[in-house]
C-alpha cells in the first residue's frame, strides 16, 4: 500500500540561479530556495522515495502526456531562458509504473491521458528547477506530468490529481506531490523584463494572489475552486492553472479542509506571483 507524505505548490522562478551567483542579485531568492529544501527536508524525513510533479513548462497541445521513462538523462538548456537556465545536468531514476497506473486510472475517469516510454523524451525546467534544490542526491524517483495546457479542461485535470492519489495509494510508493508554478503569471512586457526583475506586472494580480492565499491558509477550499476557472483566465495562471487543478483533484477539491501552511512567503517576480506552500494531508 502506497501513501503520500507531502503535497505542495511550488515555485521554480529561475532567478534562484540568479540568487546564487554573485553579483546583483546574490541572495535574492535565498526564501525561495529556502522553502524548497524543507520541502526536501520533509520528504527524507518522511522517507519519501517518489516525487510526481505537475510541470508548467511542459506544454501539451492535444491529450495529457505523462512522461513514464524508467529513466531521465540529460544536459539541459532553456530554449525559453536561455539566459538564465543553462547546461545543467540531471540523472533521475523514473517511476514507470506508477506512470502506467496513472494514465490508466485517468483514463477509466474519462480523461484523455497516455504514458510515454520514450527516452529521448526530455524533462521541463518546472521539473528540473524544484528537483535541482528537492532531490539534488538523485536519491527520489521522479515522474513528470505535463501540467501546460492550453486547450484542456480543468475538470480533466481535476480527474488525474484523483487518479495520481490512487495510483499512488495501490503502489508501494511513498511520495510526493509538487505542483510546480506559479500564482498570477503576466510576465512584464519585454521591455520592462530586466528592471522588473522583484515585481508584479499588474496590482490586480497581487491583490488576487493575496486572497487566494488567504482562502488557502483559511482551508476555504470550496470557494477557492469555485474560482479557480476565472482566477486561471484573468490572472494568465501558469499553464492555465493545471497543475494546480491536478492538486486540488489529489487533495479532494472543494472538499479539502486542510489549512496551507507558507513556507517562502509571497514574492513577485519577473511580473509574477510566487510561493512555497504545502497541503497537509489527513492522517
Ligand atoms: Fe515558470
Amino acid at each position: 500500500m502506497g501513501k503520500i507524505s507531502l503535497a505542495a505548490k511550488v515555485t521554480h522562478v529561475p532567478s534562484m540561479f540568479l540568487s546564487e551567483l554573485p553579483g546583483q542579485h546574490h541572495g535574492c531568492r535565498q526564501s525561495a530556495i529556502d522553502g524548497l529544501i524543507e520541502i526536501r527536508r520533509r520528504c527524507e524525513a518522511t522517507g519519501v522515495d517518489t516525487l510526481v510533479v505537475f510541470d508548467t513548462h511542459w506544454l501539451v497541445n492535444s491529450g495529457f502526456h505523462i512522461n513514464a521513462s524508467a529513466r531521465y538523462q540529460g544536459i539541459y538548456t532553456s530554449n525559453e531562458f536561455p539566459q538564465f537556465i543553462q547546461n545543467l545536468a540531471y540523472d533521475y531514476e523514473g517511476a514507470p509504473a506508477l506512470g502506467d497506473a496513472v494514465a490508466q486510472i485517468a483514463r477509466a475517469k474519462g480523461v484523455r491521458i497516455e504514458a510515454h516510454h520514450v527516452d529521448t523524451l526530455e524533462l521541463e525546467y518546472g521539473t528540473l528547477v524544484p528537483l535541482k534544490y528537492i532531490n539534488p542526491d538523485h536519491r527520489m524517483k521522479v515522474l513528470s506530468i505535463a501540467a501546460w495546457c492550453p486547450w484542456h479542461e480543468l475538470e480533466d485535470s481535476r480527474r488525474i490529481g484523483e487518479a495520481v492519489r490512487e495510483a499512488i495509494e495501490a503502489s508501494g510508493c511513498n511520495a510526493a506531490v509538487l505542483a510546480s508554478g506559479s500564482l498570477s503569471h503576466r510576465i512584464h512586457d519585454n521591455n520592462e523584463a530586466q528592471a522588473g526583475i522583484h515585481t508584479i506586472s499588474n496590482e490586480f494580480y497581487r491583490q488576487v494572489d493575496q486572497r487566494v492565499l488567504d482562502l488557502w491558509t483559511q482551508g476555504r477550499f470550496g470557494e477557492f475552486t469555485a474560482m479557480l476557472p476565472e482566477y486561471a483566465r484573468a490572472c494568465h495562471g501558469e499553464g492555465l492553472m493545471h497543475d494546480t487543478a491536478m492538486l486540488m483533484g489529489l487533495l479532494g477539491w472543494d472538499k479539502y479542509t486542510g489549512k496551507a501552511e507558507i513556507l517562502t512567503d509571497y514574492f513577485t517576480s519577473s511580473g509574477t506571483g510566487q510561493v512555497n506552500a504545502v497541503f497537509p494531508l489527513a492522517a
